[in-house]
């Protein structure tokens, strides 16, 4: 039935075999627990790769050991554990589909694609891989790694348009193995991590080397430069004898949900600074969120101000809330942490 071709996915599943790391959710005996933790690892890998998940993922599936437990954990505590991983929609997203997964589907992950994809925080690789991993269906899901390795292997010089990942989808499909769905799917993510890499690929390592077009094709595939967006921002810190005035509503809209002071872009601070109410610091933070490169001023107030949705946490409680790596800046350049 599938148009799998033997010697390709032999190759590549031989290859995996030898060649894969060690992760703490493969090598899994338990089916439920082999269903917990790919689910976890999964929301972690989502924006964040293997090396920084690693700890993370050992910290949280330690303090949460199953679905169940996620499901009936609290939010904060859940936050706590993922505290400067970043994205923390996903954890959020995590917390929620735990508690469908034990309300619905009597803590089972769903087998079907579509009640996957139902599920909050699960898009269309993550449903992929899940379906691959766990049910053992024939999905490729489409990382990054991925698209870079199908991309050489078929000397396609396309972008990421939705029609031209229709194609590579349907180009993949030779990959399939016969039953090894869930290895197929980690071995080509594994190949584009460890031999297939965005700069020097190392071809003579490959599995797939005589079947691949990349070397043949004198197409070069370098690696676009994302351009990063500069912002600047003002961090309005309001102190009072022992406490610090914080926010989870930023009206700047990253990082909605977790503890920030006060954040304003410059141009409007300069607005409502007319007064010198003020004292801008010389230090200058600078941080990387999503596509983004913020460059961060610290504006100390002289006078309280009380705004909606702020509220005034004791300097030595901060320890007990999640605390992005951001805010944890700002708090060591005020001398808080
Ligand atoms: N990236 C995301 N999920 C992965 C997995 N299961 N194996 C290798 N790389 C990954």
């Amino acid at each position: 039935m599938h148009n799998y071709n033997s010697n390709l996915s032999k190759n590549i599943l031989y290859w995996y075999d030898n060649n894969k790391r060690r992760l703490p959710w493969r090598f899994i005996s338990s089916k439920k627990k082999l269903e917990f933790y790919t689910l976890v690892s999964e929301f972690m890998l989502q924006q964040t790769q293997i090396k920084t998940v690693l700890p993370y993922f050992l910290r949280f599936v330690k303090r949460f050991p199953s679905i169940k437990k996620l499901a009936r954990a609290n939010i904060r505590s859940i936050l706590k554990k993922w505290e400067g991983l970043g994205y923390y929609s996903r954890a959020k997203n995590l917390h929620l589909a735990s508690k469908i997964i034990c309300k619905n589907y009597s803590e089972r992950i769903p087998k079907k694609i579509d009640d996957l994809k139902l599920l909050p925080g699960v898009g269309d690789y993550t449903a992929s891989i899940i379906m691959a991993v766990v049910n053992n269906k024939p999905y490729i899901a489409f990382d990054g790694n991925v698209k870079r390795v199908l991309k050489r292997f078929f000397a396609l010089n396309i972008d990421d348009s939705s029609k031209n990942l229709k194609l590579l989808k349907h180009k993949s499909k030779v990959f399939l193995s016969k039953n090894r769905h869930g290895d197929l799917a980690q071995a080509l993510m594994e190949l584009g991590a460890l031999v297939c890499k965005p700069t020097n690929p190392k071809c003579n390592k490959c599995p797939l080397q005589k079947f691949c077009s990349f070397k043949k094709s004198n197409i070069s595939f370098t690696k676009k430069i994302k351009k990063n967006n500069k912002l600047i921002y003002v961090a309005l810190c309001n102190l009072r004898k022992n406490k610090v005035l914080v926010t989870n509503k930023n009206p700047s809209g990253f990082l909605n949900g977790m503890l920030t002071v006060p954040m304003i872009e410059l141009k409007n601070f300069k607005k409502i600074n007319r007064k010198n109410n003020y004292e801008v610091l010389k230090k200058e933070l600078s941080h990387n969120i999503s596509n983004s490169n913020l460059k961060i001023k610290i504006a100390i107030l002289k006078k309280n101000i009380n705004l909606p949705n702020h509220f005034w946490i004791d300097k030595n409680k901060i320890k007990k809330y999640p605390i992005p790596v951001l805010t944890k800046k700002i708090f060591k350049a005020i001398n808080l942490s």
